[in-house]
């Protein structure tokens, strides 16, 4: 059997107070603190839209003047898109993973000060990448990133958040099927986790998905061993669907720091990961 692991999601927490929340959860029985990495700036994405539209009906207008022009218009844009264009968007958009800003390895830098805790990341993020070397430098002890945030190189990620010391991870939103995780299962370069997303990613205090189950059933028959962990509207009234269905890291944020006596809630949490 695998191992309970509850997980508060700091999300929930007082902020400003990260370092005594943290020790808070730990001594009602937290086993990892959940740490959501999220940004966005709207108006860039909003910039990029257009500027590409602009170059993008530009060529249109050539591509309609001539038949000759076509192919070579067609190719141009192509270049213009992939290797002017995309690196300057990409740039622009990181961290436009989810609609929200959260917190960054120099807040995971502060608090690794005042804890030996295992700091479980969840980056929503769209590159990924750019923050496995802060990450790591800042103590963080699991890397999990989006499969729709690295389709083309999730293997040098996954490469990369080993050499640094962390348990590389990997998360599926809402819409994306449990088929897409499994390449990054099987191989050299495998996760050793898989977070299935149980709410749209984003915030805190969203309903439950139990339709999300069927995924972390499927993955449960095909990985016996294998870490799954469910974020997003978990408490008393949810866990006995995702415990049942294979769950056995329990992400929870409002259920948690919203309880009156959050050491039950986690109590309750692992007994049903447990029975
Ligand atoms: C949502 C985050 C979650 C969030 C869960 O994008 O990934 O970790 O904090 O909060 P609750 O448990 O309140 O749904
Ligand atoms: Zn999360």
């Amino acid at each position: 059997m695998v191992k309970a692991i509850i997980a508060p999601s700091m999300l929930s927490s007082d902020f400003a107070n990260l370092a005594s929340e943290a020790e808070r959860m730990l001594n009602c029985g937290a086993d990892w603190l959940h740490m959501d990495i999220m940004g966005t700036i709207n108006d860039i994405r909003g910039f990029n839209t257009t500027f590409a539209g602009y170059f993008s009906n530009i060529f249109q207008f050539y591509m309609s003047k001539s038949e000759i022009l076509v192919p070579v218009a067609s190719l141009l844009r192509h270049f213009i898109h992939q290797h002017i264009l995309k690196p300057y968007i990409d740039a622009l958009q990181d961290g436009h993973f989810v609609p929200n800003l959260t917190l960054g390895a120099p807040v995971i830098e502060s608090l690794r000060k005042h804890t030996k805790a295992y700091l479980d990341c969840h980056l929503m993020v769209t590159n990924p990448l750019d923050y496995v070397e802060p990450l790591g430098k800042a103590g963080a002890s699991g890397f999990t990133f989006h499969v729709e945030a690295s389709r083309d190189n999730w293997q040098e990620l996954v490469q990369r958040i080993k050499s640094k010391g962390m348990k590389p991870g990997v998360s599926l939103k809402p819409g994306t099927p449990i088929e897409e995780v499994y390449p990054l299962l099987d191989g050299e370069n495998s996760v050793e986790l898989v977070l299935v997303m149980t709410v749209e990613p984003g915030f805190g205090g969203q309903k439950f998905m139990p339709e999300m189950m069927d995924k972390v059933h499927t993955l449960r028959k095909k990985y016996p061993s294998l870490d799954i962990e469910v974020d997003g509207g978990l408490g008393p009234s949810t866990i006995e669907a995702a415990s049942s269905a294979g769950a056995n890291c329990i992400v929870a944020g409002s259920s948690v720091f919203g309880a009156p006596d959050p050491a039950q809630v986690i109590t309750l949490m692992r007994g049903s990961v447990e029975e």
